[in-house]
Formats: C-alpha cells, structure tokens, sequence
C-alpha cells in the first residue's frame, strides 16, 4: 500500500500511522495534543504499534535492553527475518553483548580527526553544486534535490570506495529497503539487487586488498576480527548497508530542513549569514528542532509502560524528534532559538545505539549550511505549497523550491 493510499487516521491516540501523509505534515501539532492527552498512543496497524511522545519514555525504552530488542527499527508490516543478536545491519539491528562488538569496529573512521579530513572535499562539493545551480542562470531551483541530497551520498561513497556516480543507485536502493523492508530490491537500471552489488564490492576489496591505513572503510571492514575471526560476509554487507541508510536520508533530511528554515525566517537568515559566532548553536538547534530520525524496538516481554499494556512482538517507536519538542525537558521547547545556549538534544539518539556517524553528519550539515549562505546569502521559498515533507520514520523536505536574489550570490 502506498503512503497516498493509507486509510485516513480517525484518532491518533488510538490508530495512529506515522506513515501516513497527515502526519508527515502535521508531527509537531500531533506529539503536543498527544503529550497533553495520551502520552504513549497506540496503533492495531503494523501488526500493532506503540507511540511514546515524552522524552522520559523515550529515552527510558532506548536505554533499555531487557525489554526491546533493535533486531527491528523500522516498523512495517512484515517482523525483520535475521534475529539478534546480529541483525541485518550491524551495529544497529544488534543487542548487547554482540552489539558492543560490532560498534567498536566503526569507532575509528568516525572520530573527530578522519572526519576532519573530509572538510575540504565536502566543502568543494557542496561549492560545485552551487557552481552548477548558479550557472543555470536561473533564479529558481530546488535546494533539495539539487543540494541537500547530493552532499552526503558523495561523502559516504568516497569513504566507502565506491564510485561517486553510483549515488543514484544508492538513493534507489535505500527507498526501496525503507519504503519495502524485506523485500528483495531491485535495479531499474537493469543491475542486479543492492546485496548483488554490496557483494561484489566485497568480493573485489577482498581480492584486492590495501595495505593496513591506505583503505577506505570496505577495506577496514574486509581486514577487520573478531577475536581473531574474520568479519562474516553477511555482517560487512550489512554494515555497508546500513552505512548508505543511517549515513543519506538522515543528512539529507537535516541539510534540507535546515534550508527550509533559513529560507522561510529571514531574520535567522540574516543572523546565521552575519553573526558566525552563533553558528555552532545554530547547528544544534536545527538539528532539535528539525530532528530527522525516529527509530523502533521490538517488545521481547509482555510489560506496562506508562500505564499500557505492552505484548511481546509489539512494535514501539522512538520518536526523538518528539522528545526534543517535550517541554518537561526543554525551555521554549517549541520555539527554534538560533544561539540556544542548552540544548543536549536527542537527534542523534539517546541510548546503546546513539548515532555513531554524529561527528560526520555535524560536519556535513555546517559546511552545507556554510557554504550556502555564504554564496547565497538571500533566498526565499518560491512556492511554499510545493515544498513536500516525506512520510515515515525519516522526516525532511524532498522538493524544496527556492528563488535565489541573483544580485546577491557570490559566484
Ligand atoms: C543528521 C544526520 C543524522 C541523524 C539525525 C542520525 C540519527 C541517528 C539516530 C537517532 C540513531 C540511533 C538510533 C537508535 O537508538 O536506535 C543513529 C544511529 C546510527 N547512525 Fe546516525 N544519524 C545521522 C547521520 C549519520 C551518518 C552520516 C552516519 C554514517 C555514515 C550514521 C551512522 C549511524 C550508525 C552506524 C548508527 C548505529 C549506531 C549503533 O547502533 O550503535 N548516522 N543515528
């Protein structure tokens, strides 16, 4: 069934459906009435599903491993087929203890200074997509579609070692696997399916690997152990995979969002463009306010939260961006304050799987949002009723229209 066609939701405390297009409009009204009136809403659909809005619930299920399993975290209609404590995408479809091991493993490209060293490419790419917008010579263009979904697919494949071009097919894939879960993918390109190219990528850096510190992250993964063991297939194929879902949306989302805002409040505009001190807040608090990801559990016991009975093999999901909108756990909390000074949000998670890819998507999000505004410093939505919001547990703009002050731009 697709998005479009969702049955209508009568009452959201009692048949809610985070896939349906009324909720991708309308989240933030939604978690507030709910907060107010049912704080942990619940569904029959999806083989039934519960909806916790309070950042105490919220950060209460993510740290709690005895009573939820991630072997699920995307809620649909099928249950995931590979069980814990592996998953189909390890570190994230794991639960402890393997769940540290797998984690452990992408520790090292992700720190502070690889990421580091992937500023100037970023940079560059972000200012060779606005070369190409500004040579249109046109003053209209869709900043998510011409920008915002380009930055992070280049990133991540150049630290894959897979080719650039290929961002197309990655996009392709990963609608498929968020849109279908569990079922088999397919190329429309005529390829083969997203495990048939994840393997022979696999299969290539295995028979041609590159001396200790010169790979990219396929080759730390080929010549990575447990314990002396060798990584399973499965589990490198997996991990890639996840890599391309958690690492393209999310940033995308984050990028588009952030654009979304700037363009349609243009005092934050001005503030951001002229006040570069106010940056890092302003990163954080687009990153609360507009909070792309909600992930899901599984129940693996019968138990009560918040008063509700909960049946193993429910499905409950995790609405971070919800908890960053609680009022118990932020002043103004519906307000977006550009230099908000306290912000310990929950975008990037709050338990066991906390986001291991947030110094790269911090990363990605400031140089996109930089090297925008510092080429085009005025902008403004050209049609707000044309900016479309996706649908699910991925939340961000994917057409964007804006027009561009040309007299403006720093070409
Ligand atoms: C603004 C962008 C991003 C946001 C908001 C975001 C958000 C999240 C969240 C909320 C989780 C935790 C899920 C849970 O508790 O179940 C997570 C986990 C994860 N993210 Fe991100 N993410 C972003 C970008 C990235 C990027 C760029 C990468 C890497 C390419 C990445 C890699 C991961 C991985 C590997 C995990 C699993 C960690 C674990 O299970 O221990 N993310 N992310």
């Amino acid at each position: 069934m697709s998005n479009t066609e969702r049955p209508p939701v009568v009452d959201w405390a009692t048949d809610f459906d985070h896939t349906h297009p009324d909720y991708g409009q309308n989240a933030p009204e939604i978690w507030d009435e709910l907060r107010a009136t049912c704080p942990v809403a619940h569904t029959e659909r999806f083989g039934g599903t519960w909806l916790p809005v309070t950042h105490e619930a919220v950060s209460a299920i993510a740290h709690d491993t005895e009573n939820y399993t991630s072997m699920g975290v995307v809620v649909s209609e099928n249950k995931p087929e590979i069980p814990a404590p592996m998953g189909f995408a390890p570190p994230i479809t794991s639960d402890p203890p393997f769940h540290a091991i797998a984690r452990r493993l992408l520790l090292e490209p992700f720190a502070p200074k690889p990421v580091k060293a992937l500023e100037q490419y970023t940079r560059d790419c972000c200012n060779g997509l606005i070369d190409d917008i500004l040579a249109s010579g046109s003053d209209l263009t869709d900043a998510a579609t011409e920008y915002a979904q380009h930055i992070p697919v280049r990133i991540i494949a150049k630290m894959l070692g897979v080719p650039e071009t290929d961002g197309d097919k990655f996009r392709r894939f990963i609608h498929q696997i968020i849109e279908t879960p569990g079922a088999d993918t397919v190329d429309e390109d005529g390829g083969g399916s997203f495990d048939e190219y994840l393997d022979a990528a696999i299969a290539e850096h295995r028979a041609n690997p590159k001396p200790p510190g010169e790979g990219d992250l396929i080759d730390h993964l080929t010549q990575a152990d447990i314990e002396g063991t060798p990584l399973l297939d499965e589990h490198v194929r997996g991990t890639i995979a996840l890599l391309l879902i958690a690492g393209i949306d999310t940033t995308w989302s984050s990028i588009g969002a952030a654009l979304w805002h700037l363009a349609s409040h243009p005092e934050d505009r001005a503030r951001y463009t002229n006040e570069p001190e106010i940056r890092l807040f302003a990163i954080e608090e687009f990153l609360r306010f507009y909070a792309p990801v909600t992930m899901a559990r599984i129940a693996v016991t019968d138990h009560e939260l918040g008063g509700c009975p909960v049946k193993a093999g429910d499905w409950l999901l995790l609405p971070f961006p919800a908890a960053n909108r609680d009022p118990e756990a932020f002043d103004d909390a519906d307000k977006f304050i550009i230099d908000r000074q306290q912000n310990r949000h929950g975008a990037f998670g709050l338990g066991i799987h906390r986001c291991l890819g947030s110094n790269l998507a911090r990363m990605e999000l400031a140089v996109a949002i930089d090297t925008w505004t510092e080429r085009i410093p005025d902008f403004e939505l050209s049609d707000p009723d044309a900016v479309r919001w996706s649908v699910g547990q991925i939340r961000g703009p994917r057409e964007l229209p804006v027009r561009i002050n040309l007299d403006t731009v720093n070409r």
